[in-house]
């Protein structure tokens, strides 16, 4: 018993995420493939004890194949996720390709596991923003109780959120500015990373935001609800993992501070760490290879009727990426294909 998975950019900071998260999670497995590029065919990567030597996606044939866990961007995806789909394997992506198509559910385990029964459409589950999957996991048990009008949020999002070249580009940056002689100019990011912050993630669009602010208003409604009206600023940071946000929200009903720290401290995947003294809360380092998203200065907006501030941090190689994918991953299992 068990299932036949395929890692899809196994050499990537996703998908080595992914092995070792279905490794530490003794998801069931009866065989795993990792690929990558024809260029990393031959790589080993960690699964768990195990050693997997990378293949080509290339040539892969994914018939047979119970499961793929999709880590490549946007292009190889449009190119192989059909594919696999069509040999009856079940995509789940964490590219933006899919997330806004009407027939690929978007799954936040947390907060919408049932619209994952929409995946038959095209055999494609979507995996949102890194963004947006710790927020709506925040947003959703105080949605509930309160119903949510409006979220203003700023980011504060690592350099891992950009793939292996992001975390280079800093690492080396930081570096030759000690030693200007080495000089790193910018060529992942926009300008200067390495002690700065840049307010500019993914493209602009025609009203001014980028792709990133767009995405998280867009997929905060197609997992919470298209009612929530939600106003986003993306900014990068010089953090290697572990994506923050400020998270101003505006209710209908009256919520206590009290009682919507009492309301995240039962709330799945959520760890509230709420001292308000020296340190007690929580910053990016902390939350890295961790699996919660963790929330910290809940506080009464005293400027709106209904208002609440809260900081919201999570590892956004796991819970905004390869955790939620292990987690639809397991949701698919328990519910449908039935193999564990
Ligand atoms: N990082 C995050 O926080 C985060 C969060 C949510 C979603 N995502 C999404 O997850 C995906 C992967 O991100 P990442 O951060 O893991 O990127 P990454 O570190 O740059 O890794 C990319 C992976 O994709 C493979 N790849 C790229 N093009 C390929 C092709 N044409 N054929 C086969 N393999 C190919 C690479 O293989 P080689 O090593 O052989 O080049 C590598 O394994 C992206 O769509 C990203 O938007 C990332």
């Amino acid at each position: 018993m068990g299932y036949r998975i395929v890692v899809v950019g196994a050499t990537g900071n996703v998908g080595r995420e992914m092995l070792n998260i279905l490794a530490e999670r003794q998801f069931p497995v009866a065989e795993i493939a990792a690929l990558a590029s024809r260029k990393s065919m031959g790589t080993e990567v960690s699964f768990g004890d195990k050693t997997l030597t990378t293949k080509d996606l290339d040539t892969f044939d994914f018939t047979g194949w119970d499961m793929a866990l999709f880590a490549v961007g946007s292009e190889a995806t449009k190119v192989y996720a059909p594919k696999a789909a069509a040999a009856g394997c079940v995509v789940i992506d964490n590219s933006s390709l899919y997330r806004y198509d009407p027939d690929v559910p978007l799954i936040v385990p947390e907060v919408n596991p049932d619209a994952i029964m929409g995946y038959s459409k095209k055999n494609i589950i979507a995996n949102p923003n890194c963004s947006t999957a710790q927020m709506v996991v925040a947003l959703k048990p105080l949605h509930d109780r309160a119903r949510i009008k409006r979220v203003v949020v700023s980011t504060y999002q690592s350099v891992s959120g950009a793939g292996k070249e992001g975390i280079d580009e800093l690492w080396d940056q930081t570096k030759s500015i000690y030693n200007p002689v080495d000089d790193k100019p910018a060529k992942k990011f926009t300008k200067q990373i390495a002690f700065n912050v840049i307010p500019h993630i993914d493209v602009f669009m025609e009203d001014g935001s980028t792709k990133e602010e767009w995405k998280m208003v867009a997929e905060t409604k197609k997992i919470v609800d298209p009612a929530i009206k939600v106003t986003a600023t993306c900014v990068r940071v010089p953090v290697f993992v572990g994506h923050s946000e400020a998270v101003n929200i505006e209710f209908e009903d009256h919520l206590d501070e009290d009682e919507a720290r009492e309301i995240l401290r039962e709330a799945p995947g959520i760890m509230v760490i709420d001292k308000r003294e020296d340190g007690g809360y929580v910053s990016p380092v902390e939350c890295v290879g961790d699996y919660a998203t963790f929330i910290s200065r809940i506080r009464q907006d005293s400027t709106i009727d209904n208002g609440l501030n809260l900081w919201c941090v999570s590892d956004n190689l796991r819970k905004g990426a390869a955790l939620n994918a292990v987690q639809i991953a397991e949701t698919l299992g328990t519910r449908v294909l039935k193999k564990g």
